[in-house]
């Protein structure tokens, strides 16, 4: 099969860990009969650097055209000082929204080879962790009416309707369906009108799950729970802004935010992947990233969009060999390990597929 794919290297770090990981996509067409076409795009600081936009309307062609969309990173200080509509940030929300990518799913895995990297106790997290996040990515405050009331006075509106609260369950009920059947819904309903929006109807959607043992947390109670007893968690379900933050921290307590993949999903196979770590402009060129969460979000990618399970585990297991054999880059680096830069990373994983 011949494979398309719009390729965002973005800002940063992301062209290097870009490039990895598609030394590894190369390597699987080879392995097992595959073509994957890279159509190249601007986004973010470079885009506006090169266009004055942050996503060029020839972009979001090529992405619309494409089967897959596949993200470096975008941001850094050389940025920072534009106004909010302006921001490289300001074109990742767009690319979301304008190709209704709703369904976030990140999972924080804890790699046995790197458990010693974990900021909590071993007893925590005994056996190891396999959580994933399921975050609303298009609605809620992110897109929500914002502005001035006077010049003293911002406001962003939190909103979700029925729709889309429904359809990003649907997905954590169907993931929650090929785990361990258990989810966790988090809101904040003891304050907020949306939040009693959403757990009301992500119970209605529990209905059709009957095998699934669903949960509700506040947030601030998860937030504590997840440093507090991890392993309790499966699958969680949350808005927007919630899930931003709860990802962030249950990548954390892995302790290898530099290994982490993610997905984002439209309605039917289409989706955009990137790993969840930023553009680390402070190590960018240095050839010290870490290139495998991006090359793991290749193999989701393989997974979740065309279907490809062989190959995807592939790529899996290649990382994990590598980590085997003691191979690591700076961010995951102990004592007795090998250092390696983010090309030797790169060509070690392609080699082991
Ligand atoms: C993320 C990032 C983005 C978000 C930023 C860069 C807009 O933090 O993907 O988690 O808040 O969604
Ligand atoms: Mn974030």
């Amino acid at each position: 099969m011949n494979y398309k794919i719009t390729v965002l290297p973005g800002d940063g770090i992301g062209p290097e860990v870009v490039g990895e990981a598609l030394k590894v996509l190369d390597k699987v067409g080879e392995k097992f009969g595959h073509t994957f076409e890279f159509d190249h795009q601007l986004i973010g600081g470079s885009a506006i650097d090169a266009t004055g936009e942050g996503l060029p309307q020839a972009t979001i062609d090529s992405a619309r055209s494409s089967d897959a969309v596949f993200l470096g990173a975008v941001g850094g200080p050389k940025w920072d000082a534009l106004p909010g509509d302006k921001r490289p940030e300001k074109a990742l929300l767009g690319i979301r929204k304008e190709l209704g990518l709703f369904a976030n799913l990140r999972p924080a895995i804890m790699f046995d080879e790197l458990k010693d990297a974990c900021p909590l106790k071993p007893e925590k997290v005994e056996g190891g962790l396999d959580i994933l996040v399921v975050r609303e990515l298009t609605g809620g405050i992110y897109f929500g009416e914002r502005g001035y009331r006077d010049e003293n006075t911002a406001y962003d509106v939190e909103e979700y309707s029925v729709y889309e609260i429904e359809r990003i369950a649907e997905i954590a009920f169907d993931m929650a369906m090929k785990r361990n059947r258990k989810l966790t819904s988090v809101d904040k309903a003891n304050v907020l009108e949306s939040s009693r929006l959403w757990r009301k109807t992500v119970a209605k959607v529990a209905e059709k799950y009957p095998e699934v043992t669903l949960e509700n947390f506040y947030v601030d109670n998860c937030a504590m729970q997840l440093v507090y007893n991890p392993k309790q968690f499966d699958v969680i379900l949350t808005s927007n802004i919630f899930g931003d933050i709860l990802s962030d921290e249950a990548s954390m307590i892995t302790g290898s935010l530099g290994m982490l993949p993610s997905a984002s999903l439209a309605t039917g196979n289409f989706g955009l992947y990137e790993p969840v770590h930023g553009s680390a402009p402070d190590i960018a060129g240095t050839g010290k990233a870490n290139p495998m969460a991006t090359i793991l979000s290749a193999a989701m990618m393989l997974k979740y969009t065309f279907g490809l399970s062989r190959e995807s585990e592939a790529v899996e297991n290649a990382v994990k060999k590598v980590l085997s054999k003691g191979y690591r880059t700076g961010d995951i680096m102990s004592e007795g390990k090998t250092l390696c830069t983010t090309s030797e990373i790169g060509d070690l994983i392609t080699s082991n597929i």
